[in-house]
C-alpha cells in the first residue's frame, strides 16, 4: 500500500496497491497515522461491510450510540461493542428521506461530556456528485486564529441550550422515562431543568472551544459552536442556541475568522464505495458537502475511547 499526505501536517490517504485487501493493511502503521496525523483515509480496498466491522475491531472495541446526539441516527449493528455500534448517517427525527444539505465542520458530540476519541467512517455509496466527507484540523485553526479570539475562548467557555418538547427529548435520550432522560444527561455534565405541566426539558452545557488534544500536545479548536450559531442566523435557533458562558452573544467577528481560516484548511474525503476512514475527534473537525443524490449512504461508528 502506499501512503500520501492528505495536507503537509494533517491527515494521511492509505491507497491499496492491485490484489491488496483491508487484510494487509499493518495495525500499528495505522495507530501511529491515527495519533501523529489526525485523519486516515483508506481507499481502493473495497471493503465489504464485515471487512470494515472486522478491520475497526482490531483497531477499536469500546464503541457507543448516539443517545444525547443532535439527530436521531438509525443503528444498522455489527461490530463489537454495544450492538448498536454502526450508525446510519441517512435518518433524522424519522424522516423517510435523508437530508441531503451541507454539514458545517464540527467536533462530534461536543455537547456533552461523552464525547467520542475516534470516529469511524465507511461508504457503503457515495452520491454520484458532491457528498464528500469534510474534514480540517482543529489544531491548526487553533494556531491560525487571531490572538484576541484564542484569549476570548479560553477566558469564556460556550454554553449551549436546548429546550426539548415533550416528544422530543424521548427520541433524544432513547427513553420515555424523563427521570432517566434528565439522570442520563446529568451524567454528561448538562444542568437539567425538567418542567412536569409541560414535560419539556431545557439543558445547559459549559464547555471550552479550545481543547488539548489526545495525542501530539496541540491545542484544538474543536466544537459544535459553528452548527448551532448558524441555525440561530437562519432563525432555526429556537430551540438550540449557543453563547459565550456569561449569557453574551458570541461575536459575529469571531465566527467570520473561524469560517475564513477553515475554508483555508477545510479537505475532502473524496468516498469510492468501499473505502472508510478514522478521525481523532479530539483534533479533527468533520462535516459534509451538501448533495442530492439520496442512495448516498455512509456509515459512522462512534468509539467512545481507544486502546490505545
Ligand atoms: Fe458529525
Amino acid at each position: 500500500m502506499k501512503t500520501s499526505p492528505l495536507q503537509p501536517h494533517f491527515g494521511t490517504i492509505v491507497t491499496a496497491d492491485p490484489g491488496e485487501t483491508v487484510a494487509d493493511i499493518d495495525h500499528d502503521t495505522v495507530v501511529s497515522l491515527i495519533k501523529e496525523r489526525g485523519t486516515v483515509l483508506f481507499t481502493g480496498f473495497g471493503a465489504s461491510r464485515e471487512d470494515f466491522d472486522s478491520f475497526t475491531d482490531t483497531i477499536s472495541e469500546d464503541y457507543m450510540d448516539y443517545k444525547g446526539g443532535g439527530y436521531v441516527r438509525k443503528s444498522v449493528g455489527g461490530g463489537k461493542g454495544e450492538g448498536k455500534a454502526l450508525l446510519s448517517t441517512r435518518y433524522d427525527h424519522g424522516r423517510k428521506t435523508q437530508m441531503t444539505f451541507g454539514l458545517p465542520l464540527h467536533g462530534e458530540m461536543y455537547y456533552i461530556d461523552g464525547r467520542p476519541q475516534a470516529l469511524w467512517f465507511y461508504c457503503v455509496k457515495p452520491a454520484d456528485a458532491d457528498g464528500q466527507t469534510t474534514a480540517c484540523d482543529g489544531a491548526e485553526v487553533y494556531n491560525r486564529l487571531g490572538q484576541k479570539w484564542k484569549d476570548l475562548l479560553h477566558e469564556k467557555r460556550l454554553m449551549f441550550l436546548r429546550v426539548y418538547r415533550d416528544g422530543e427529548w424521548q427520541k433524544i435520550y432513547q427513553t420515555e422515562d424523563s427521570a432517566e432522560a434528565c439522570k442520563f444527561a446529568e451524567g454528561n455534565g448538562i444542568t437539567v431543568e425538567f418542567d412536569e405541566a409541560e414535560k419539556t426539558m431545557r439543558t445547559k452545557y459549559l464547555v471550552s472551544a479550545v481543547l488539548p488534544t489526545k495525542w501530539g500536545g496541540h491545542t484544538a479548536y474543536i466544537n459544535n459552536l459553528l452548527t448551532v450559531y448558524m441555525q440561530m442566523q437562519m432563525g432555526r435557533g429556537d430551540t438550540s442556541t449557543v453563547w459565550l458562558e456569561d449569557g453574551s452573544p458570541i461575536p459575529d467577528e469571531l465566527m467570520e475568522e473561524v469560517k475564513r481560516v477553515q475554508d483555508e484548511l477545510i479537505v475532502d474525503l473524496n468516498w469510492t464505495a468501499g473505502d472508510f476512514a478514522i478521525l481523532d475527534n479530539s483534533r479533527a473537525l468533520h462535516g459534509r458537502r451538501a448533495f442530492e443524490d439520496t442512495d448516498r449512504e455512509v456509515y459512522l461508528r462512534m468509539v467512545r475511547s481507544v486502546p490505545f
